[in-house]
């Protein structure tokens, strides 16, 4: 399947970010525990350029607990401070404030030998469209949290929001584009729902899911939909539009439909806790 997606304003995107980065310490990172690869944006490495470096697997509820383990290892030899986070119920939310201190701590060091004390730790989070981030950022700051920098006539520029004495978060949270040119990546991210709706065939995303599923998670479908394992997939859409009741006006199979279907409910996370990469 190809994928044609281009998102505009890339560069003014990226320059902003760039601008953005010089005024923090940390950056945090989110990506989609689904596809902790294809879910990350290349570029930041070099935008990133030496800060301390925080990577969430955000969604981990969604994602196989045994791949995002190897995931977090992954990453963390590569010199990220990793952390599972599940923004939406707040698990592993308040411990980002444990690791963004262990991630500064040099920074930290470095204030207090100068005299300098106590001052905040500044944070940003990053990421690809729909990884998470308002969600997260809601959860972290809560509603205890007070914007600084924002009355009128009298500072302007950045809006922070000033977590606790210690640090402070950059309110908006600066949007990265995936690997665009990489098919493979595309794919996921459409599973995963990161790619509009029109920009595939929902069928033909169908058929790949349930090979995947096939040959990653054998029962997954079978279990979920109460019906027989199947080798082809166009016979288990079959089987998910009958049990689904999904029908063409004539009586005849609606296989979209079944697509759809079983595509919401991956999404969901109703099929279980699947990962859709390994690290390499
Ligand atoms: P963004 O700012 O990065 O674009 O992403 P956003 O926070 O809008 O989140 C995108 C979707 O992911 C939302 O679902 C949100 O609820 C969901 N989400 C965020 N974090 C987690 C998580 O840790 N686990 C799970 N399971 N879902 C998460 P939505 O369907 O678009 O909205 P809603 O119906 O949940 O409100």
């Amino acid at each position: 399947m190809q994928f044609q997606w281009y998102p505009g304003h890339m560069t003014k995107a990226k320059r902003a970010m760039q601008e953005d980065i010089k005024l923090i310490d940390v950056i945090i990172e989110l990506v989609d525990s689904r596809v902790p690869y294809s879910s990350k944006n290349p570029d930041i490495d070099q935008l990133a350029n030496g800060k301390s470096r925080i990577l969430l697997m955000n969604k981990y509820d969604l994602a196989d607990p045994v791949r995002t383990d190897q995931w977090v290892q992954y990453y963390e030899q590569k010199g990220y401070f990793v952390a599972k986070v599940n923004s939406k119920n707040g698990k592993g939310v308040k411990a980002v404030h444990n690791v963004i201190q262990a991630a500064c701590k040099e920074k930290i060091e470095r204030d207090r030998r100068r005299g300098i004390l106590n001052r905040p730790i500044r944070a940003m989070i990053v990421g690809i469209p729909n990884v998470g981030k308002s969600t997260f950022i809601n959860s972290f700051a809560g509603k205890a949290c007070t914007k600084t920098g924002n009355k009128p006539g009298v500072t302007k520029g950045k809006q922070w929001i000033r977590l606790n004495k210690m640090e402070e978060l950059l309110d908006t949270p600066g949007i990265l584009w995936p690997k665009f040119e990489d098919q493979e990546v595309g794919l996921r991210l459409a599973y995963i729902g990161s790619i509009k709706d029109e920009l595939y065939n929902i069928y033909e995303l169908s058929v790949l899911l349930l090979q995947y599923l096939r040959e990653n998670y054998p029962n997954a479908v079978s279990n979920f939909y109460g019906i027989a394992e199947e080798k082809a997939s166009e016979e288990t859409l079959k089987q998910i539009a009958e049990k689904r009741g999904c029908l063409k006006a004539g009586g005849e199979f609606d296989l979209d439909k079944a697509a759809k279907c079983l595509i919401d409910d991956f999404r969901a996370g109703k099929l279980g806790a699947i990962s859709l990469e390994m690290p390499q």
